[in-house]
């Protein structure tokens, strides 16, 4: 039978847009999704990471209904609008920045990065950033830039800005020890950065995109030393670890560090577009009048879910649900590793999971056929999950933290029969 959905697909829409499932997505619930055939599946990829509160939480709905029956978009610069100011101030009160604190809305993971080195370049009045190999920070030219995961993200879209430098992102299973990766940025001030030029390290508490790879706090703690020693601003881009996916509500109370400057974007608005700098109110005030904007930045809609998404953080004890989550599959998945030849690391802040497939444990060559193969598995069996890493062989867990543990224990026997 000619599937419909796809070929609806090629014909409309590039083919770099490739589609994972098969028919199109009808209906979403919590953690559970139905497709135009009826099937239902678990969904553990949460739009990529967005649905930390789950398909359409009914606190969500309502906010967004409620602010849909007075207006809904107002260019926040021209005409402001209570549920943004709330907003910032719920953020502002919240981040674990140590001074006062301001935050700037904008659309997307990509262009919060974007407006966050853009702030910091402004306010030291320097030039160069340091990111990461197998760092992901969107799409955009500059936020392509300082991604260090090439392909498929990079490759042909060259050149990109030689201010932008990368050094080693720690990965144990992989023997880069945190003093290598922090030997890197002292080589990379030795022979091609001045730190004295540098404005900004931008930094994933836990690699995303680049394989779920949490870093640990001394090496982020030393990180915040180097750059208080040079006075370079640090800016953790919480894009992916924000919003209880480490764990705490954000990433930097999982470290126990304190960025200057912080990105945050996907659960903020439980599946609404809005994404959000917040920095140290002496840097955020720097920026002349309109240096920085956004037409549809703060839009009223998606502020309105965002305020749905912290009283249910508020009201639901989804962190207390996130961390049960986390106990579970960590100890569930550690015994499938200890058992399965292809599964060679289990790790991860909080309920944020990655389990590296590998062809034995000796060798540890990267297996992307068996994760994929795993993966399509899963899907056939009811499950959706989708790899990371710089080889693609990494599967990674991003269920809602609002999922009902009878549907973490489903998910965990799927993926247990999938592993074949
Ligand atoms: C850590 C991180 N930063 C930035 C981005 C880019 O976000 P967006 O796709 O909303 O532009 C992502 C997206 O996956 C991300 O994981």
């Amino acid at each position: 039978m000619v599937n419909l959905m796809n070929n609806a697909i090629t014909q409309n829409v590039p083919s770099a847009w490739y589609s994972t499932l098969e028919n199109f997505i009808v209906k979403g619930k919590n953690a559970e999704i139905w497709d135009s055939e009826g099937k239902r599946y678990l969904d553990y990829v949460g739009g990529y990471a967005v649905l930390n509160t789950g398909h359409l939480h009914p606190r969500v709905v309502e906010k967004v209904k409620n602010q849909l029956n007075d207006f809904s978009h107002s260019c926040f610069a021209f005409a402001p609008h209570e549920n943004a100011v709330k907003l910032s101030e719920e953020l502002n009160k919240r981040y674990p920045i140590t001074s006062d604190t301001k935050t700037f809305m904008v659309n997307s993971g990509a262009e919060a990065v974007e407006n966050a080195v853009k702030i910091a370049r402004y306010y030291t009045n320097k030039k160069s950033i340091i990111s990461f190999k197998g760092g992901f920070h969107g799409r955009t030219y500059l936020a392509m830039g300082l991604t260090g995961k090439d392909k498929p993200y990079k490759e042909g879209f060259g050149p990109f800005p030689e201010f932008v430098k990368h050094a080693l992102y720690p990965y144990l299973y992989r023997d880069i020890s945190d003093d290598d990766a922090l030997a890197s940025i002292k080589d990379l001030f030795k022979k091609t950065l001045n730190p004295d030029d540098t404005a900004a390290v931008v930094v994933e508490i836990q690699l995303g995109e680049g394989g779920y790879i949490p870093a640990s706090n001394y090496f982020l703690k030393s990180l915040r030393e180097i750059c208080d020693y040079h006075n370079i601003l640090l800016i953790f881009d919480e894009v992916q670890t924000g919003y209880g996916r480490t764990g705490e509500m954000f990433g930097a109370e999982t470290v126990g560090v304190n960025p200057d400057l912080v990105t945050l974007a996907k659960g903020i608005a439980g599946g609404f577009p809005l994404a959000a700098v917040l920095g140290k109110a002496e840097i955020m005030d720097t920026i002349h009048d309109a240096g920085i904007g956004s037409t549809f930045g703060a839009s009223p809609v998606s502020c309105a879910a965002a305020l749905g998404v912290l009283e249910a953080f508020d009201n639901e004890n989804i962190l207390g649900n996130a961390s049960k989550q986390s106990e579970m599959m960590n100890s569930f998945l550690k015994n499938l590793m200890n058992e399965n030849e292809f599964i060679g690391d289990v790790r991860g802040y909080g309920p944020m999971i990655g389990v590296e497939i590998v062809e034995n444990k000796d060798s540890k060559t990267p297996n992307k056929e068996k994760a994929q193969e795993i993966i399509n598995n899963c899907r056939d069996n009811g499950l959706l999950l989708v790899t990371c890493g710089e080889n693609g062989n990494v599967i990674r867990f991003m269920g809602p933290l609002t999922t009902p543990i009878k549907h973490v224990e489903e998910a965990l026997g799927i993926f247990e029969n999938s592993i074949i």
